[in-house]
């Protein structure tokens, strides 16, 4: 959509978005910049019907303030939310780049005080809509479809405070871009030992990056990694990032968040073979492990929290050959449980067993939340609008949801209980990895997952199989990869 964006504190604007909600006409703000009544026209005519996210274009004549100004309709006031505010503003946007528009100024005064809006949330969203909007992956594009040129845009604003509000907004949604563009990259390319790489540059933004890989894995007792990743000849790797703040406080002393992401970087099934469409798509299996990784870099180029951050990334292929791993083989994890595994695609949870595990022993955290592509059941049950949610911690839990709604990445609680850990018992072993009974899937992995975390420790699991891509364009999003959790993550540590 855009090329880049810019903030500039002063000049004048190609465009002005104008907030207009439903039912009131044209605000005080909004009056007076319609010098000559070409506003107040365009707020009559039928398309200016105010609800969320339709435009109305006013194009000024005499002491034009711009050469065009969008009515940008946000519903009712009693209705506008901060979310809905970034699904307008990213219709707003899409405008702006059809139209070449290189400057905009939002006259967002009228909408913030009809709706009671944070001044400094609201510009944020703005900032956050625009980045997402600009989002684009064109590495693979070749001769026969060349990627086309894209606008610059400069947002202007005068007010430091707001300016600050916008420049969070972006930084975040670079977070999410990053993880959108790991995300679409594809499985001949993005392989365990490529994610390494790609969490190595950001060693610039004042992070220390590491990786187990080989006898290292091995020593370590990572059991999920080196069994799920044995089949592929491109070798799994835990990938450690971490984030230290800056000293001195008391706070930067903490223990760390551990956020641990499933990063399959394709997920045939194994040996249990994904069959008819499910296989395509899978380079996206790598998603939890790609929000985490956007997650740390807004961390550190933007959020620069106070507490300390580490990311682990569980990257592994399953794939298949003489060597895969096989249903009815059992596995011995470092925590000493036993899995037989009944269904070599129940991958995620095996790799996230050893983050979960390797997170409670070393990283000594004072919370682990766990990101991963983990079932299409949650796909059946929230559909792409919340992530699964499963956190027993009452004071994490609300942590996570203040992060979810700042962000707009919605969460849903779900349960655990005894009954689903009772489900995965198995008759030779411990654990089995999946129940051939496939009530309650998504809460079995789930389940699956606690068996790997030390009880003191406040853990939180989601799952996002539904929600890290869309399947057309949706608010600032476009068909694919939405970065699902970097924002939501980042947020999370800025709360800590
Ligand atoms: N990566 C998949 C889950 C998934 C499905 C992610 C759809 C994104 C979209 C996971 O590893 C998987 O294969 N789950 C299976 C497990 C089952 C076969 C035991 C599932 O949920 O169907
Ligand atoms: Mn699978
Ligand atoms: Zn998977």
């Amino acid at each position: 959509m855009f090329d880049a964006i810019s903030l500039k504190k002063s000049g004048q604007p190609q465009a002005i978005v104008v907030g207009v909600v439903k039912g009131t006409g044209l605000g005080a703000a909004a009056r007076k910049l319609d010098a000559d009544g070409s506003m107040a026209a365009a707020a009559k005519r039928a398309e200016a019907t105010g609800d969320l996210g339709t435009v109305a274009a006013a194009y000024p004549g005499k002491n034009k303030p711009a050469e065009r100004v969008l009515l940008l309709g946000l519903g009712d006031a009693k209705d506008l939310t901060i979310d809905g505010l970034r699904t307008a503003v990213a219709a707003a946007g899409r405008q702006l780049s059809a139209a070449k528009v290189t400057s905009v100024v939002f006259e967002l005064d009228d909408a913030i005080a009809a709706a009671k809006l944070d001044d400094a949330d609201a510009f944020t969203a703005v900032g956050e809509s625009l980045g997402l909007l600009s989002w684009r992956c064109e590495t693979f594009r070749g001769t026969a479809n060349p990627s086309q040129a894209k606008p610059k845009l400069a947002i202007i604003e005068a007010k430091a405070a707001r300016t600050k509000a916008l420049q969070l907004g972006l930084g975040l949604a670079e977070g999410a871009n990053f993880a959108r563009t790991l995300s679409q990259t594809p499985p001949n390319v993005a392989t365990p030992a490529w994610m390494f790489a790609e969490a190595k540059k950001l060693t610039k933004h004042g992070l220390k990056v590491t990786a187990l890989k080989g006898d290292a894995l091995k020593r370590e007792k990572m059991e999920g990694l080196i069994n799920v990743g044995k089949a592929s000849e491109n070798e799994p790797h835990l990938i450690r990032i971490e984030y230290t703040p800056a000293g001195g406080s008391a706070k930067s002393k903490a223990k760390p968040i551990v956020l641990v992401g499933k990063t399959m970087t394709y997920d045939s099934g194994g040996l249990s073979i994904k069959v008819g469409g499910g296989m395509v798509g899978m380079k996206r299996d790598k998603d939890g492990g790609c929000g985490v990784m956007g997650a740390m870099l807004a961390i550190a180029k933007t959020i620069k929290p106070k507490v300390p951050v580490v990311a682990l990334l569980c990257s592994a292929e399953n794939s298949i050959s003489d060597e895969a791993y096989r249903p009815d083989d059992v596995l011995t994890f470092r925590n000493g449980v036993t899995v037989e595994v009944t269904n070599t695609d129940a991958e995620g949870r095996l790799v996230l067993a050893d983050g979960l595990c390797y997170a409670c022993d070393k990283e000594k955290p004072a919370a682990i939340v766990d990101v991963a592509t983990l079932t299409g059941g949650v796909v059946v049950a929230l559909g792409s609008t919340f992530a699964g949610l499963w956190c027993d911690d009452d004071k994490l839990r609300d942590k996570v949801q203040a992060a979810s709604d700042a962000s707009g990445e919605r969460v849903w609680r779900l349960p655990l209980h005894k009954e689903y850990k009772d489900m995965m018992k198995s008759p030779i072993a411990d654990i089995i990895n999946s129940n051939p009974n496939r009530k309650a899937h998504p809460i079995q992995g789930a389940a699956f997952l606690s068996y790997f975390v030390d009880e003191t420790i406040p853990w939180c699991h989601l799952d996002i199989a539904g929600t890290h891509a869309v399947e057309g364009d949706e608010g600032p999003y476009i068909k694919g990869p939405t970065g699902f959790s970097a924002r939501l993550l980042a947020r999370l540590a800025q709360s800590w």
